[in-house]
């Protein structure tokens, strides 16, 4: 990319932006990312309302939650891991959505069914999957896990519907919490990717075969999120290529697949849609967009790009070459929970460590681990 085409471009990771009708006082989220440090009930406690808080002071304009279940039959995929299915656990949200709002942050749950890759699950013990394609790679030990997936149980009409129920009742609910708005999950191999994802949808109903139809669980649930929280209520989809169980997994009509599944997203209805690529400045393909500019081409509403932005340069190269409006940032706001002020004030940034996830990817390992390696202050 040519110096010039950014100078005349220049808008810069820390000016505003609009998603729907809220307004972010900057292009930095915080990327969703499950911490199973919840109560076994699936209420939130004191470690993770300091741990979102100490993001929005740390200057984030926007948070997107860790994936919450979204109701009491199938959508739990990890122990400890939050939801928004009862009273009890919107109150314990009610606390951290008014904590970042104090610090002018903005906040989306993100709403996620795990499917065939659920690892643990509270009320049926087991997954389900739209068909009985046991997923592919080992459940993920430091969530808990372990050995290979289970075959999931295939959905009937009734498992399809109360998935649309869950993820309408969970919206309300994030509605009711405080929360600007939701992330539907359609990425990274869980309940609705394993809907596009050709291997893992054997159907010949409705749902399956075309990607018309492998995207109709998507228009569904997007159409009925928005009509039941309305139009002020932010509403997003997130998109992945990969998988955590298949990572190297790619649409297999490649762009004309994005085309129609960014085409259909705005369709739907969505604020925005966030991509997430290993590195998502690189093609999506062998060569030509990213997978964040393609959405950005086709879908037409905000994007949010996330993989592998690390440094203040990155983030701007992708907003200043268009190729996003926003950037979310992953493990490297786990190493920087103040990334922006930090940046902002031209001071160092930590490096990540896998450590901090060893032997559970929880809070309570990665506090230990900031102990250990954080010099304490005398
Ligand atoms: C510990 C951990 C938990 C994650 N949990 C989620 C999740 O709940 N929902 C989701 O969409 N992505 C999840 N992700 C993926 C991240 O949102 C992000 O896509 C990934 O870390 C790549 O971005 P990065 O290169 O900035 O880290 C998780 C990642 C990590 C490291």
């Amino acid at each position: 990319m040519k110096n010039s085409s950014i100078k005349s471009n220049c808008l810069h990771i820390f000016s505003n932006h609009k998603i729907g009708k809220k307004t972010l006082k900057n292009r930095l989220a915080v990327a969703p990312m499950s911490r199973v440090s919840a109560n076994e009930d699936g209420t939130t406690g004191e470690l993770m309302k300091e741990y979102y808080q100490s993001f929005a002071q740390g200057g984030f304009g926007l948070i997107i939650t860790e994936g919450l279940y979204t109701d009491k039959h199938y959508s739990q995929g990890y122990k400890f891991q939050p939801g928004l299915t009862d009273t009890a656990q919107v109150n314990s949200w009610q606390e951290i959505t008014s904590t970042v709002h104090k610090s002018g942050g903005v906040i989306f749950a993100q709403l996620m069914h795990a499917g065939a890759l659920s690892q643990y699950n509270k009320y049926t013990g087991h997954g389900v999957g739209p068909s009985a394609v046991k997923p592919l790679g080992k459940e993920m030990t430091f969530y808990y896990g372990e050995g290979e997936y289970s075959t999931p149980k295939v959905m009937n009409k009734e498992d399809i519907d109360n998935v649309i129920k869950g993820f309408v009742s969970a919206a309300k609910l994030a509605k009711r919490a405080g929360f600007d708005g939701v992330e539907i999950h359609g990425a990274n191999g869980y309940l609705l990717d394993q809907f596009i994802t050709v291997y893992t949808n054997e159907r010949i109903d409705e749902y399956g075969g075309s990607l018309v139809n492998r995207l109709r669980i998507y228009e569904e649930i997007i159409t009925s999120v928005r009509a039941a929280v309305g139009d002020d209520f932010v509403i997003g989809i997130r998109f992945s290529q990969s998988k955590v169980n298949d990572t190297a997994y790619k649409w297999p009509e490649k762009e004309e697949d994005a085309k129609y599944t960014f085409e259909s997203a705005k369709k739907f209805g969505v604020d925005y849609i966030h991509t997430t690529e290993f590195i998502a400045k690189e093609p999506a393909f062998e060569e030509g967009l990213s997978l964040a500019e393609l959405a950005k081409k086709y879908g037409e509403v905000p994007v949010i790009a996330n993989g592998g932005v690390n440094n203040e340069s990155d983030a701007n190269l992708l907003i200043n070459a268009n190729q996003a409006d926003i950037i979310s940032l992953g493990k490297i706001a786990l190493a920087n929970q103040n990334w922006p002020n930090l940046v902002q004030n031209k001071q160092k940034l930590d490096e990540f460590s896998f450590d901090m996830f060893s032997p559970i990817a929880d809070l309570k390992t990665a506090n230990a681990f900031f102990k250990r390696t954080v010099p304490l202050m005398s």
